[in-house]
């Protein structure tokens, strides 16, 4: 048993969780009282080896001490500055910071307190820009099947998730799909990229075809769908959307909340298959899942469009939030950034990646397992010969790692992996050896 355990509290009715099945959770609750490098430690006794680096966040592992010492400093220092109007020093520094690892000539920074934040603002500059530049007509997003882009109203209208949009009626009017690049019967396997599927791009000229170019705003996509399942995109899918979208006066934005900060062994996806999107959102790794905060990152073009089109002295994008730029995420932020750049962890993480590669799809052949998918320090592990199956068998999967002290991630019939990127390659091994125990008790 831990020692530094908390107790839990003693009625939990008050907490509407997120994301959870409430009364499953409550009837049996477990808590996650303490984190330190790649460990949580749990109310339960457990010691779990953090295969999901928090929530796709925790790239440095947890209680990283440069990022908690700053944010103690910057707390004691200024706990709250408006930007509206006003603003603090460090979230000018970090947005500088933020922008000499992004693409070139993508060096404006809108702050946002989370992901689903980052979804809506990103879509809401892409109309802004648009109608600065006399084509508001141009309002429809396309999004694409199994994206996932939060649950805002715009990004939840993106995203191709039908269960998250069941009890939400209509949405944004206007919204559109490409279908996803998910195709076992061709790709199943696939190390890395799938060799199969950049023709899947070209549905957008259908959809142009169908509603006009002159119509479309924006394609939003993750370079790598992360939540529905690690679907990595097949070779040259995303340069032929990047080719349709510049073509077509069309914005292309990358989803780079998982993808972002050395997931893929780069500072950005768009770096790894040296693809600029035009507005390029960040979230989760960005102050190392400490503080909340998201982010677009806009092209220089973008941001002159729009400002530039504003009367002097006016405000140029009627847009934002009271915690944008908030004092504590932006400690957290230059922090987190100065420990990826200083231990070089994105290049720690490219060098783990053959590694991870070899464990991952050494689980090929063991019961139950229907894809392996990879790329950077992600792995999808698909079971099961059919959805339902594989849903019920990748719980069972979840709960045996969790007992032996592995903490994975099941989503719908896929085991999902994004560890923080400092781990080692023993703790690599351990991840696998533990989910091919459980496949194989079952
Ligand atoms: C690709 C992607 N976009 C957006 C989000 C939403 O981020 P948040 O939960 O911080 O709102 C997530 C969250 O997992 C994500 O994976």
């Amino acid at each position: 048993m831990d020692t530094l355990t908390t107790p839990g509290p003693n009625n939990l009715d008050a907490y509407w969780m997120p994301f959870t099945a409430n009364r499953d959770f409550k009837a049996n609750a477990e808590f996650i009282s303490r984190a330190e490098g790649l460990y949580y430690f749990t109310s339960g006794g457990h010691r779990l080896l953090d295969a999901i680096a928090g929530l796709w966040c925790v790239n440095v592992g947890h209680g990283h001490p440069r990022i908690v010492e700053a944010i103690q400093k910057q707390a004691a220092r200024l706990d709250f500055a408006s930007s509206f109007g006003l603003g603090h020093p460090l979230v000018f520094e970090y947005a500088n910071r933020l922008t000499s690892i992004a693409p070139e000539g993508m060096n404006r920074v809108f702050f946002t307190n989370s992901g689903s934040e980052a979804a809506d603002t990103a879509l809401k500059i892409a109309l802004a820009y648009h109608h600065a530049r006399g084509e508001g007509q141009r309002q429809r997003i396309v999004g694409r099947q199994r994206g996932y882009h939060g649950v805002g109203f715009g990004g939840l209208s993106a995203a191709g998730m039908g269960p998250h949009k069941k009890q939400f009626g209509m949405l944004l009017p206007g919204t559109v799909h490409l279908p996803h690049t998910h195709d076992p019967a061709k790709n199943a396997f696939s190390r890395g990229q799938p060799p199969h599927g950049a023709g899947l791009a070209d549905a957008l000229e259908q959809m142009i075809a169908t509603y006009d170019a002159s119509t479309i705003a924006a394609v939003i996509v993750e370079p790598v769908a992360g939540s529905t399942g690690i679907l990595v995109p097949p070779v040259g899918y995303l340069e032929r959307l990047r080719e349709l979208c510049t073509r077509h006066g069309i914005l292309l934005i990358f989803d780079e909340v998982v993808t972002g900060f050395g997931r893929l062994g780069h500072a950005f996806a768009a770096d790894r298959f040296s693809v600029k999107p035009d507005l390029l959102m960040v979230a989760k790794g960005m102050t190392n899942g400490a503080v909340p905060m998201g982010g677009v990152i806009a092209s220089d073009r973008i941001y002159d469009a729009i400002t530039s089109k504003a009367a002097p002295g006016t405000v140029e994008l009627s847009h934002g939030y009271t915690y944008s730029g908030h004092p504590l995420a932006a400690a957290a932020g230059l922090a987190a950034l100065d420990v990826y750049v200083s231990e070089g962890i994105f290049d720690r993480a490219a060098g783990l990646e053959p590694h991870w590669e070899q464990c991952a799809h050494s689980l090929k052949g063991l019961p139950g397992v229907a894809d392996i998918r990879n790329l950077g320090l992600l792995a999808g592990i698909e079971l099961g010969e059919n959805a339902a199956v594989g849903k019920t068998l990748a719980k069972k999967v979840y709960e045996f790692c969790f007992e032996r002290g592995v903490l994975i991630r099941p989503v719908a019939n896929t085991i999902v992996l994004s560890p923080p990127l400092t781990i080692g390659k023993d703790e690599v091994e351990t991840i696998y050896a533990t989910i091919a125990a459980a496949l194989r008790a079952n």
